[in-house]
């Protein structure tokens, strides 16, 4: 797992209506982490990664996605390159997201998920994990069983088994699933949640509802597996315009809702059979 010190550093300057679909594509392209910070017009995102060889990868594959400049940073050994910190935050009147360390007297009666995001992708702020948490909030989830596929911190995992289900969580990032585990610690819900490091094509047990927060690409991956018979389906991190094409990854399935903020959207799919 990458520590705090990252080895190799980009700077990537966008509009800042790009920046959050920007933070995204870095992180589904191997960022560890990512400090965001408004210059005049634009966002300058500092973007740390594991190896220079990372970095490189990035660089290459990121202007195919968004519009921007790239610059290599020199990395020294004090260097920290973590997001700002969050303040907690509910979301949709249900989920409490807490960062580890934070003073917070909001009721009990939010569903309180304590979140330490580390390098890992998920704490909270994202619109693409607001949403899959809205979504989520609006299941029946108590003694059900949830898969969720690119679980990064474990947020929505964790979401999932305070709310009573007993849940995989899958991630192919190993510094995702350490962090992932300590969060799952922190919010005592170990009993409850089986952390995997696993790519999402693997197929798994049979499980009542299936939860991933994933760019399009990962999607067509998470929809290709064959075994993907989940009544519930729950699909964040896409676009609105890619919406259509995401529903029709699972002919079995009727779409019930579509919830989005800003350009972005989730849905919840539904067999007959879902109840
Ligand atoms: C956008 S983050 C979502 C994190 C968290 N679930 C949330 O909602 O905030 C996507 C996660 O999926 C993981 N991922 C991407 N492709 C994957 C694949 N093919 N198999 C397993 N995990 C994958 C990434 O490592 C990343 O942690």
């Amino acid at each position: 797992m990458p520590d705090d010190h990252p080895a190799a550093a980009l700077r990537v300057t966008v509009d800042p209506k790009e920046a959050e679909l920007t933070v995204f594509h870095c992180f589904e392209l191997g960022a560890t982490a990512i400090g965001e910070q408004r210059v005049g017009d634009v966002v300058e995102l500092t973007v740390g990664l594991d190896s220079t060889a990372a970095a490189d990868a990035l660089a290459g594959a990121l202007p195919m996605l968004v519009r921007c400049q790239l610059e290599a940073l020199t990395v020294s050994a004090d260097d920290r390159s973590g997001r700002a910190p969050l303040v907690a935050e509910t979301i949709a009147d249900g989920f409490r997201i807490v960062p580890v360390g934070t003073a917070d007297d909001a009721t009990d009666e939010l569903t309180r998920v304590e979140i330490d995001a580390g390098p890992a992708f998920g704490h909270g702020g994202h619109p693409s994990t607001k949403l899959a948490l809205r979504a989520l909030d609006r299941l029946e989830l108590d003694g059900r069983k949830v898969l969720d596929l690119g679980t990064g911190t474990g947020v929505l995992a964790i979401a999932a088994a305070k709310r009573g289900a007993t849940v995989t969580a899958v991630d192919n990032d190993p510094s995702a699933i350490s962090v992932a585990a300590a969060n799952i610690a922190q919010n005592d819900v170990g009993e409850r949640v089986n952390c995997v490091e696993s790519d999402a094509t693997i197929g798994f047990d049979e499980h009542d509802v299936m939860v991933a927060n994933m760019t399009l690409s990962g999607q067509r991956i998470v929809a290709d597996t064959p075994a993907r018979t989940e009544p519930i389906i729950v699909l964040s991190g896409l676009l609105c315009r890619q919406v259509r094409s995401v529903v029709d990854l699972y002919p079995q399935h009727d779409l019930c809702e579509i919830l989005s903020e800003g350009d972005w959207a989730a849905v919840t799919l539904r067999t007959a059979a879902s109840g």
